[in-house]
């Protein structure tokens, strides 16, 4: 059988999640791809901080070039965050003919076009379909499912982490600090909250939407942009009397031929299925000419939700890999490689 490595930039929530179902579900994953995947070896900063998860077998290091040079890896999976130094890895990665998995929306909206052309010149996949609402899987709904039909609208909660700040100041009545501490211990947050909460880690996820429902690549000063910031107690609770729960919506709407994309709190009635989104769930409606209106729901961040969209990545990756070894395709409704497993 096969065995397939993989190297780990990043060994925080998402990358201790991504190391654990890998784990976990070892068995199964080989079922289903004919290949056995391990990860060879992780990068840190940190190689002496302690860590949730069983390393056995797996190098830890804080040396980028163990992954970059080593001719055995051929996944690497980019959960680290940064801008520049993962846009630079990337780039090194994808030159080494590596296939890379990201869940790093602020790269991939600032840069996406640019790496997803590097990636296709050096015949590699480039997938990030945590990138955008953590564990729900709708980049690849999106592309499969819309191919033939054309998107009118897409919007929803796609910060988990506004959207548990929102829930617990209405419902558990916690201060605005106290909510925003408890979604960075819960590991929603990102290393810097700055993004969440001014609407910036949405705007990025909406620039990804848009250019997965439209193919149009927006940059951040093309979407209208608020946060949560100045969202009072006082505020939420008048929004209640009046029969409205606020939200931190994101909205891409073609009209026209023109299409608008904001991020910003909005009032919403609560009898709209979007009120009911509670905590770090997220949603994300999209309108389809032809489908009408369909809404995805789940976890929008966190260790495994997030982790298992990585995973769905991964696994897409490999199936590709055994196909270009074998020349044998998969049967997508089965949970079996096509015809037999990917040989040596
Ligand atoms: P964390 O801050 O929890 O973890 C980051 C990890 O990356 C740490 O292990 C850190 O090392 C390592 N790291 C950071 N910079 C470097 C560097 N320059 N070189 C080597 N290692 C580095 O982040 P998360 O796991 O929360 O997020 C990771 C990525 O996933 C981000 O892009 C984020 O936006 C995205 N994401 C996160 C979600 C979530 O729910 N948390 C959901 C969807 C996407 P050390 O441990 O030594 O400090
Ligand atoms: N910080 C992000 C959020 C993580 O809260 O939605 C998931 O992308």
């Amino acid at each position: 059988m096969k065995t397939i490595k993989i190297g780990v930039l990043g060994l925080g929530t998402v990358g201790s999640g991504v190391v654990r179902l890998l784990q976990d579900n070892a068995q199964k994953i080989t079922d289903i791809t004919g290949c056995e995947l391990k990860v060879k070896t992780v990068v840190v900063r940190d190689v002496t901080a302690p860590r949730n998860v069983d390393l056995t077998g797996i190098e830890l290091t804080d040396d980028f070039n163990k992954v970059l040079l080593d001719d055995e890896i051929q996944i690497v999976v980019e959960v680290m965050g940064t801008i520049e130094t993962a846009r630079t890895y990337i780039k090194q990665l994808l030159a080494k003919h590596k296939h890379v998995v990201t869940a790093n929306k602020d790269l991939i909206a600032l840069h996406g076009p640019e790496l997803s052309a590097l990636a296709k010149e050096n015949h590699c996949d480039l997938f990030y379909e945590a990138s955008v609402a953590g564990g729900i899987p709708i980049l690849r709904t999106i592309v499969n499912s819309f191919a033939a039909d054309q998107v009118e609208s897409v919007l929803g909660i796609v910060n988990g982490t506004t959207n548990f700040i929102l829930t617990q100041m209405t419902q558990n009545g916690l201060s605005y600090a106290q909510a925003l501490q408890l979604a960075q211990e819960k590991g929603f947050a990102e290393a810097d909250p700055t993004n969440d909460v001014a609407g910036k880690d949405a705007a990025y996820k909406m620039i990804i939407l848009t250019q997965f429902a439209f193919g149009k690549d927006l940059t951040l000063t093309d979407v209208k942009l608020e946060g949560i910031e100045n969202v009072a107690v006082e505020d939420i609770k008048e929004a209640a009397n009046l029969g409205y729960t606020i939200k931190l919506l994101g909205i891409a709407d073609l009209k026209n031929d023109k299409l608008d994309v904001s991020v910003g709190p909005v009032l919403i009635p609560a009898k709209n299925p979007l009120a009911a989104i509670q905590n770090e769930n997220n949603a994300v409606l999209v309108t389809g000419k032809a489908v009408g209106e369909t809404m995805f729901y789940g976890s929008g961040a966190g260790e495994l939700p997030t982790a298992n969209s990585v995973l769905s990545d991964i696994i897409a990756v490999t199936k590709d890999i055994v196909m270009e070894t074998t020349g044998n395709r998969f049967n997508s409704y089965s949970n079996n490689v096509a015809l037999a497993p990917a040989s040596e």
